[in-house]
């Protein structure tokens, strides 16, 4: 279905992004953003979570029918499957900072219980961004890893396609201003994507390899 807001509906999350950033205090303040129409169909904004410290920062698309429920990122099945990559390749989920790019569930339909998942346009991820760039002014990541097609087309712009870059280490771009940008970044494929592929064996070796390369970045994998 098309997008029918107007612009003014979509002033972006600026103006939600408090002047002091915790975990916490972005959490908290971006249950009252408006910065574009989807809070009104999701049940809550899902922040990012993990250790402001970490040295790696994930970074994916957007809540699922789970995340949304839950208000925590990745904890439905795509988040099984990266958790269980990361552990293969030595990553503890628990030292990482995870992550997406646009803080709200977009959906569509219903299929039984499941609401049926509509990746965000690109001015969704537009107007979300104010809370993505709060969140590596606090985190500061050495490293961060794109999953999937719209977190790279959110960092490199709209002709990023993950089959072509994926599993390289590439650089920070310079068209993203943040204070500190990260000393690297790896795109990889989508875990829902694993959950998807008629080969799940070998979507899921392929995540693992990409995420090997990463994983071989970090100064003290774990
Ligand atoms: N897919 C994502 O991109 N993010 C989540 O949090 C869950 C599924
Ligand atoms: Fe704000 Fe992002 Fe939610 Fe839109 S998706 S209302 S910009 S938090």
């Amino acid at each position: 279905m098309p997008d029918r807001t107007r612009p003014q509906e979509r002033p972006g999350a600026g103006a939600w992004v408090p002047q002091s950033l915790s975990l916490r205090s972005l959490r908290q303040a971006a249950q009252e953003c408006r910065g574009c129409e989807l809070y009104r169909d999701a049940t809550q904004a899902v922040m990012g979570d993990g250790r402001v410290d970490a040295e790696l920062m994930l970074l994916g698309e957007q809540p699922g029918d789970r995340e949304d429920r839950e208000g925590e990122p990745f904890v439905g099945p795509a988040g099984k499957v990266l958790d269980e990559a990361l552990v293969e390749v030595g990553i503890s989920p628990a030292e990482v900072y995870i992550t997406n790019v646009v803080k709200h569930f977009r959906w569509s339909g219903t299929r039984g219980k499941q609401r049926i998942h509509q990746s965000p346009s690109r001015a969704h991820v537009a107007a979300c961004g104010p809370w993505l760039e709060a969140e590596l002014r606090l985190v500061r990541p050495t490293g961060v890893v794109l999953l999937g097609g719209t977190a790279g087309k959110a960092v490199y712009g709209a002709g990023f396609r993950v089959g072509e870059s994926r599993g390289r280490v590439r650089d920070w771009p310079a068209s993203f201003a943040v204070a500190r940008p990260p000393a690297w970044v790896l795109a990889t494929t989508h875990p829902s994507a694993v959950l998807r592929a008629e080969d799940r064996r070998s979507a899921y070796e392929g995540l693992v390899a990409d995420l090997r390369v990463a994983a071989d970045r970090l100064i003290s994998p774990t």
